[in-house]
């Protein structure tokens, strides 16, 4: 929309020059939807020459969640983040990360905005925030995802804004912009369906705040998605199969209940084998992430609404919402984070979530975050937020990675992200392991037998076998066996 505007149109290095060595900065992004883009890139370039000067330059940052190239890997690349929360999933923002050069703090993701409305995370001293629209009074209108964005709009010193053209105006209506009073004056958060909204459209700011705005026309770097391959298909159907038995069992009720699930390609192809079951209705997705695979569940009717905190999809999909917005606009809400994944109504709304874990114990611990206990991957997500809270608690994995070297079945997890008492049900393409309502050696032959890969059940069950003792057994000095000898010898295979 071209109106006049009475805020400064800088060029992105311009606004960089309004950022300082040292200070805290909120960018909009959940994933890379939505993430600020220019205003980073110069961020970057800026660091690298105060460092070719010999000053300082590093920042504090925080996201909704991961972004993109321009903004974790462009900040990365030149050694420009002292601090990072709270999720990322940038392969040189990672590197940084293990080898000390960046403190990253893993948090839930739906504790994010009250930690900064709380201070937790100190000051913040600017938003810079990515807009489709913005009006003289300060009414804006966030692109792709919402995260946390409102919160860094609202609560930081200044405001720099990247007006995006490549995104229309008219994506005013996707939002609902929530954000609930701090305790002891918090109330309930209004939602009792996905469908349903309880806030405003656009984040209404003191237009004071802003300091300058950059115009940019560039798409979200979201990147496609492996083919679903053997395996995930396996894993998709199982998780299908196991719903529609819930669902006949009564378990379930005949309405079904809303679906999370987490981002990648096990979850395109566990939505894929939902949206193909016989006996799986219609659902409705209460979810963090929209993705690829949710359009085309909406365009073939097998799926009614999304309620999420992004669209990230790739741009050829975006392209298709935007070719029929008042379509998707029926059919997708985009919140805060906050909201997006609140345990209040997770728990309300009875959802059932599926995340996948990089490793899951023999009596159900799961690590979604840790390489061999060390090594971080991406953080936890929202995996937190909803297994916990959920109607139905559900992770999947492959019963082998690496070229089947490593069995993400073990005896004792190299790190816990989800603890025995929220996870519910595993999933992998052997079968699956429905723990509930059983005791710690039950789970634990329940996982071995459905859910191990045949090439590690024996030595799995060799523990069960042969630990004894106490409520929940388990051996301290052999626990890491597996783990030892995948570091020794490069595979967890008894040679
Ligand atoms: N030990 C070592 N490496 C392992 C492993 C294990 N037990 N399990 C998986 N990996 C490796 C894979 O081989 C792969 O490595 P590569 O990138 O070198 O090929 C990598 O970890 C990622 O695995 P992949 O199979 O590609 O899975 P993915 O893309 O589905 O990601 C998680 C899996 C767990 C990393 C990802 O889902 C995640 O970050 N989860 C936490 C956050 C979350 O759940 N978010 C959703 C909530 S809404």
């Amino acid at each position: 929309m071209n109106r006049q505007l009475p805020f400064p149109i800088l060029t992105a290095e311009e606004a960089a020059i309004l950022i300082h060595d040292g200070q805290t900065i909120g960018f909009s992004g959940f994933t890379p939807a939505g993430a600020a883009k220019a205003i980073p890139r110069a961020l970057g370039e800026r660091a690298k020459a105060e460092h070719a000067a010999g000053r300082p330059f590093k920042l504090g940052v925080i996201t909704g969640a991961s972004t993109g190239k321009s903004l974790d890997g462009a900040l990365a690349e030149a050694d420009a983040v002292a601090w990072r929360t709270p999720y990322q999933s940038d392969a040189l923002l990672r590197k940084n990360i293990n080898a000390g050069k960046t403190n990253f703090f893993d948090m839930h993701l739906s504790v994010l905005q009250q930690w900064v409305r709380y201070g937790f995370l100190g000051k913040v001293h600017a938003a810079v925030v990515e807009a489709a629209d913005v009006t003289p009074e300060g009414e804006i209108t966030l692109t792709t995802s919402v995260g946390a964005a409102n919160t860094f709009l609202l609560h930081a010193d200044k405001i720099l804004l990247e007006i995006n053209q490549h995104h229309p105006s008219e994506l005013y209506g996707f939002h609902d912009i929530f954000e609930p009073e701090d305790p002891p004056a918090r109330r309930e958060i209004p939602l009792y369906s996905c469908r349903q909204r309880c806030g405003d459209s656009v984040v209404r700011v003191d237009p004071k705040k802003i300091v300058g705005i950059v115009y940019t026309n560039e798409e979200d770097e979201v990147g496609g998605f492996k083919e679903p391959d053997a395996i995930t298909n396996k894993i998709g159907q199982n998780v299908a199969d196991f719903l529609a038995g819930e669902l006949r069992s009564g378990r379930i009720p005949n309405t079904f209940l809303p679906i999370q699930s987490g981002v990648g390609n096990i979850a395109n192809a566990v939505l894929g084998a939902m949206g193909a079951h016989p006996e799986i209705p219609c659902f409705e997705m209460y979810s963090e992430v929209i993705q690829d695979s949710v359009i085309s569940l909406m365009e073939s009717g097998s799926l009614s609404f999304a309620s999420g905190t992004s669209i990230t999809v790739t741009p050829s999909v975006l392209q298709r919402i935007y070719q029929d917005l008042d379509f998707f606009r029926r059919r997708m809400v985009l919140r805060p984070q906050e909201i997006s994944n609140n345990p209040e109504v997770v728990r309300r709304l009875g959802i059932v979530s599926i995340n996948t874990a990089i490793e899951v114990d023999i009596f159900g611990n799961v690590n979604s975050t840790h390489i061999m206990g060390n090594n971080m991957m991406n953080g936890i997500g929202g995996s937190g937020d909803f297994t916990r809270n959920a109607y139905i608690s559900i992770f999947t994995c492959p019963s082998a990675a690496k070229g089947g070297k490593i069995s993400p079945i073990v005896p004792l997890c190299s790190h816990l992200d989800h603890s025995e008492h929220s996870v519910q049900v595993i999933v992998t393409e052997q079968g699956v392991a429905d723990l509930r309502g059983k005791h710690p050696l039950e789970r634990a032959r329940e996982i071995v037998k459905h859910c191990a890969h045949p090439n590690y059940r024996d030595e799995l069950n060799g523990y069960v076998h042969d630990v004894i003792g106490g409520h929940t057994p388990q051996s301290l000095n052999h626990a890491f066996t597996m783990h030892q000898r995948f570091l020794e010898t490069g595979s967890m295979l008894q040679s």
